[in-house]
């Protein structure tokens, strides 16, 4: 049987080049071998309140993103994970496994609380256990996704490895993360040490995919660089052009040497227009790929509830295993 591979994003703000590097671009190279699903993680998103109608608009609009970006529907379970009811279920049974100590230290909750502390809900508080039913219903082998989740990863084996100890079984699979060695972590174009944000609306620090040839071209233009002028890899020292040189190889699938080595003799301005051009031509089929897919609102609707038929198919089987072994009168 191949391996499980789960994973999923939030619908909130917009997909951009740091979510497509450090996340789905493993999606899609892991299709081709193994048993994956892929989801957009509604129930999350809802710890800000959205706009009912937005976030219908952008759960589609994610799904078409996925498929655009060539995670094919054909080969991958893709779904809505509120279609799926076994997540929020086992999402409650878990937090009876979880610490209120272990969630204090994570460091997501800490960010997001600090910065929205007007809405400090319980669901923020608890989101890295609703993370975990996410990928414990599935018996899943590896979870690709970037740096920032990788603290989530770790509570996640905890509370399987501790409801597996208490109920004497193997009730989960330990889950492994599967972060790229290369750009899990893309910065903003305007502040190369803070991570580029999904949200990040109003400002040049963000690509978004669904940005326009012309937007993508200035928001390069205008990144932030170093001192000096030549262009060498140096996180530490070159923020920003180490920045553009991880894009740049991320995109044209180089290594940073190689990029390096393309850019010798060269100054900060080549590197930044010519990482535009190419970032362009990899947009380009995707953005045009999308606008089709949102024309076909049917096909979409029709792959998430074929998608969300097979998850529920999955989880059930755990879930009812892990009702039984707690004791819960079978229905
Ligand atoms: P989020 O945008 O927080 O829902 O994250 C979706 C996925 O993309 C997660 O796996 C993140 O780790 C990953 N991700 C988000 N932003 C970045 C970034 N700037 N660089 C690398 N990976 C990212
Ligand atoms: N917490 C993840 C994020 O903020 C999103 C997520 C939810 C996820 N459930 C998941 C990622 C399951 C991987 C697997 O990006």
């Amino acid at each position: 049987m191949s391996k499980v591979i789960v994973s999923g994003i939030q619908p909130t703000g917009g997909l951009n080049i740091g979510t497509y590097i450090g996340a789905m671009k493993n999606w899609k190279q892991l299709q081709d071998e193994y048993d994956c699903m892929y989801m957009v993680v509604d129930m999350h998103s809802i710890t800000v309140r959205p706009d009912p109608a937005e976030l219908r608009e952008r759960c589609l609009s994610f799904v078409a993103q996925y498929i655009a970006c060539g995670i094919d529907p054909k080969k991958n379970t893709l779904f809505i994970q509120s279609h799926v009811r076994e997540h929020a279920e086992l999402a409650w049974i878990l937090n009876c496994y979880t610490g209120m100590g272990e969630l204090n230290r994570m460091t997501q909750f800490k960010e997001k609380s600090q910065k929205n502390q007007s809405n400090i809900n319980s669901a923020l508080f608890t989101y890295p256990v609703l993370m975990a039913a996410d990928i414990l219903l599935y018996q899943t082998d590896l979870v690709p996704v970037g740096q920032d989740q990788k603290q989530h990863l770790e509570i996640t084996r905890d509370i399987a490895h501790r409801f597996n100890n208490h109920h004497n079984g193997e009730y989960f699979k330990i889950p492994e993360p599967f972060i790229p060695k290369i750009g899990a972590k893309i910065m903003s174009l305007q502040e190369p040490c803070s991570k580029m944000s999904k949200s990040d609306t109003t400002s040049k620090a963000t690509v978004y995919l669904l940005d326009e040839a012309k937007t993508v071209t200035k928001k390069f233009k205008s990144a932030v660089t170093d001192s000096g002028d030549e262009i060498t890899f140096d996180e530490i020292n070159k923020p920003g052009v180490s920045n553009l040189i991880t894009i740049y190889g991320a995109i044209t699938n180089q290594s940073q040497e190689d990029v390096v080595k393309h850019f010798e003799g060269k100054r900060y301005g080549h590197l930044k227009v010519e990482t535009a051009e190419r970032m362009n031509e990899f947009l380009d089929p995707i953005r045009s790929q999308y606008n089709e897919l949102m024309d076909d609102k049917t096909f979409l609707l029709q792959t998430l509830k074929d998608g969300a038929e097979r998850a529920s198919e999955k989880a059930e089987k755990t879930l009812k295993a892990v009702k039984e072994v707690i004791g819960f009168l079978p229905a």
